[in-house]
């Protein structure tokens, strides 16, 4: 064949759905119960908006953006994350005016050019949470506690959650200063990307790959002492809370978050056994966001997680997920004189909520019988010759191999 699924992305093929259905199932579920509502932006949004909220600088925007101009020359960028588009919705439909709180979760695709590799696609699929219209440290727990609670309810055991707090942009500040202070004496020898970090955005040099870039981070200062009154309050409420809430976590003070939008509380879900991709979710408080992209200034917090790599975590840990869905009954008609009646019960059967299964191109009775056992129904209802005489169909328990006579009514009652 000359067409090939482009690299980077892949099929969910009927056998796989189930697994993903469920998660989606268990997410929506869980993020109803904490009073999130359902919300679904573009898949493509002018380029601008990821350019401004992700960061001029982070690799996202620099290295990993699909950017297209349309038929008229705009220029627009499949999305690389949801936040924008939720902040973009939230203020163009001027929520920011009303005040008050407005709770959101999403499921779709993401688009990112990046090397792939197992845990890592060109195209994505996240669920999200986006919390907007408070600073108050309970909401920072609130949507930390939700993913919790969701990846509990499948069943995921070795996860561990990291907190950070990054600070304000005024804290920012202070600390890209000593951040450069400490490695101006090695910048000769550092990355050439780290070389432009040093002067965009030091903190992203905590992040480097590379060994000698890396062997630096151990020394270098920490956020933490940097944080101003304020934001060590926050940071250690949003502690109280989470002990409170039973949720178990470690401080790490070198999380550093890809995106630039963040401010206070950043945090990281790590499957270790996943290698290098790792991270299952993350997320953390954006309060100059809604007014960055021209909204009233709204503290907002908020997480993504990334369906590909909880999934493949489930499957280290053998939970299969969900088992797929069986037909209830399998019909069987013998003879093509048989068909209408066949037809009419598949008919009334489906109208009435029950999974029917049928195969006309299989004809004989014992294939047709073979089809049904294959098919894992429950039942199997046959129609031949006698039961188009006595308009009565038998029904065969597929378990028991016990057989009867049924008409709709008490064949409904049992199929039920
Ligand atoms: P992010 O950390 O860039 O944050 O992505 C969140 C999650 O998406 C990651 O933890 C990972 O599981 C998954 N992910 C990211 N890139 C890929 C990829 N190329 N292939 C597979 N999975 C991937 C955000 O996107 C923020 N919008 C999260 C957020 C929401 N912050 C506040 N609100």
């Amino acid at each position: 064949m000359n067409y090939k699924i482009p690299r980077g992305t892949y099929d969910i093929m009927p056998k796989d759905s189930a697994r993903w259905q469920h998660v989606i199932d268990t997410f929506r579920r869980v993020a109803q119960r904490f009073g999130y509502e359902e919300i679904t932006t573009p898949i493509f949004e002018m380029a601008g908006l990821f350019e401004r909220s992700s960061g001029e600088s982070s690799d996202v925007v620099q290295k990993e953006m699909y950017r297209f101009e349309d038929q008229k020359g705009r220029t627009f960028a499949l999305r690389p994350e949801g936040t924008a588009g939720v902040v973009r919705a939230y203020v163009e439909k001027s929520l920011d005016r009303l005040g008050g709180r407005s709770k959101f979760y999403y499921i779709g695709p993401m688009f990112r050019y990046d090397r792939p590799q197992a845990g890592r696609y060109r195209q994505f699929y996240q669920y999200g949470i986006e919390f907007i219209g408070s600073n108050h440290p309970y909401y920072d727990a609130e949507v930390i506690a939700l993913e919790m609670q969701f990846l509990a309810e499948l069943g995921l055991k070795n996860v561990s959650l990291e907190i950070n707090s990054v600070g304000c942009a005024q804290c920012s500040l202070t600390y890209d200063e000593a951040l450069r202070a400490y490695y101006q004496p090695h910048l000769a020898e550092l990355c050439p990307d780290c070389q432009n970090r040093f002067e965009v955005r030091p903190r992203r040099l905590l992040d480097c790959k590379v060994a000698f870039c890396q062997s630096l981070r151990k020394d270098a200062p920490s956020q933490l002492d940097y944080l101003d009154q304020d934001c060590k309050e926050h940071f250690a409420e949003v502690q109280n809370y989470l002990d409170q809430m039973g949720v178990t976590y470690r401080v790490n003070p070198s999380i550093v978050r890809g995106l630039d939008y963040y401010t206070n509380t950043a945090f990281e879900l790590i499957v270790e056994s996943l290698g290098a991709q790792n991270s299952i979710a993350g997320g953390g408080r954006y309060n100059g966001l809604i007014s960055q992209l021209g909204g009233k200034d709204t503290p907002a917090v908020g997480f993504a997680g990334g369906f590909e790599r909880l999934l493949l975590a489930l499957e280290k840990e053998g939970i299969a997920g969900y088992e797929p869905i069986n037909p209830t009954i399998y019909v069987i008609g013998i003879g093509d004189e048989t068909r209408l009646m066949a037809l009419e019960y598949i008919t009334k059967l489906r109208q009435d909520g029950i999974y029917v299964d049928y195969n006309p191109d299989k004809s004989s009775f014992k294939a047709q019988m073979k089809a049904a056992d294959a098919s894992k129904a429950r039942y199997a209802l046959i129609i031949g010759e006698d039961e188009l005489g006595s308009k009565l169909p038998t029904l065969k328990d597929l378990e028991s191999s016990q057989q009867r006579s049924v008409d709709y009514r008490q064949l409904l009652d049992i199929l039920q």
